[in-house]
């Protein structure tokens, strides 16, 4: 039988090298598609070398390279290219909106082209700073379009929008997944996220940084289990409608740190500082649709193993 061929951009991330992982033990032929601008080739090692994978460097603003643009046919495209992380995503504001708009834009043109089906990964920022809680999929969101998180927030919304027109218009086959936070191994030590924050400091002795009081609340799920879902949303028929995927166990910051310094045997301080403008006070999801849709996927790793594995990769990573 033919082994579907399987495109994941921005396959060298943290998402998408677990993914590419995952693809391809399900006996998938792979191609990894990334401009590594925050992602890195050593998330790949462990893949690089099999028969049935291979990395194009590539930046989906561009115009696809002969290696992309010459395949016949393509089952699936995940579009993961990105950057996520605020830090990094708001040094070059522009680029990160490209990338999103210009970028969906030629992927799904590859989709149309080839007939494959395509994967947005989507963000709960689509939300913004809700307000309401918890987040359905039929929630507008309260989102800034002039503030520093716009460039991120605003580039998946309009990403969502031409999915589904390409959908309407040109009948490709499309998927969105809106993703909450979502943490493990192989996410970078040093892009600004909380948890790889908090663990480094607290593996290096040093204060942990909270924004304002810490009294905020985030949602935080392990990679497996969105892993699970993005096989699960790409493999059936379920819904073209936006899903999120969350864990909506509500965590505040101050709790995350708690549980770091604990799991960690830390014995730094908690260091606070102003919070950053836009910054949601709350996130979780309702994940009805996702459990509905799913065949009645929840998320499964609590948080205190999905730390413990998180905790084990950075030891090995940065000590
Ligand atoms: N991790 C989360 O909690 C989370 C939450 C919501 C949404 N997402 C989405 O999931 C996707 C993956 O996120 P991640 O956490 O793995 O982040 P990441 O930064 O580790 O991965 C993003 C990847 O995309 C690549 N990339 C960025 N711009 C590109 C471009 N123009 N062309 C080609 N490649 C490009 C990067 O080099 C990197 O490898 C992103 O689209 C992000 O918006 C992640």
């Amino acid at each position: 039988m033919k082994r579907k061929l399987s495109l994941v951009f921005g396959g060298a991330g943290f998402i998408g090298s677990h993914l590419c992982h995952r693809l391809l033990s399900l006996g998938h032929e792979v191609i990894a598609a990334d401009n590594l601008s925050t992602g890195r080739v050593e998330n790949l090692a462990e893949v690089a070398a099999m028969p049935n994978f291979r990395f194009i460097r590539y930046d989906i603003t561009c115009a696809l390279p002969t290696a992309l643009s010459s395949l016949g046919s393509v089952d699936e495209i995940y579009n993961l290219a990105c950057p996520a992380s605020p830090r990094q995503y708001q040094s070059d504001p522009v680029k990160t909106l490209m990338t999103s708009v210009a970028g969906s834009l030629n992927l799904l043109q590859l989709a149309r082209t080839t007939g494959a089906r395509i994967l947005l990964a989507s963000t709960s920022e689509v939300y913004g700073d809700p307000l309401v809680s918890s987040q359905n999929e039929n929630y507008f969101g309260n989102v800034n379009t002039t503030g520093p998180r716009s460039c991120y927030d605003e580039g998946k919304r309009a990403a969502e929008t031409l999915f589904n027109d390409y959908r309407r218009m040109y009948g490709v086959d499309t998927r969105i997944i809106r993703i909450f936070n979502t943490y493990g191994p192989r996410m970078s030590a040093d892009d600004g996220r909380v948890i790889p924050a908090f663990i480094t400091q607290a593996l290096k002795g040093l204060p942990l940084t909270v924004n304002g009081d810490g009294s905020q609340t985030r949602s935080f799920m392990y990679i497996d289990d969105l892993i699970d879902a993005i096989i699960l949303m790409m493999a059936n028929y379920i819904t073209h409608s936006p899903v999120n995927i969350g864990n909506p166990v509500e965590t505040t910051i101050i709790e995350l740190a708690d549980i770091i310094k604990r799991l960690t045997d830390s014995t730094s301080e908690i260091g606070y500082r102003p919070m950053p403008q836009d910054d949601p006070r709350r996130r979780c999801p309702d994940i009805a649709r996702a459990r509905d849709a799913l065949g009645g996927w929840l998320p499964t790793v609590n948080l205190d193993d999905g730390l413990t594995a998180t905790i084990n990769y950075f030891k090995t990573s940065i000590i």
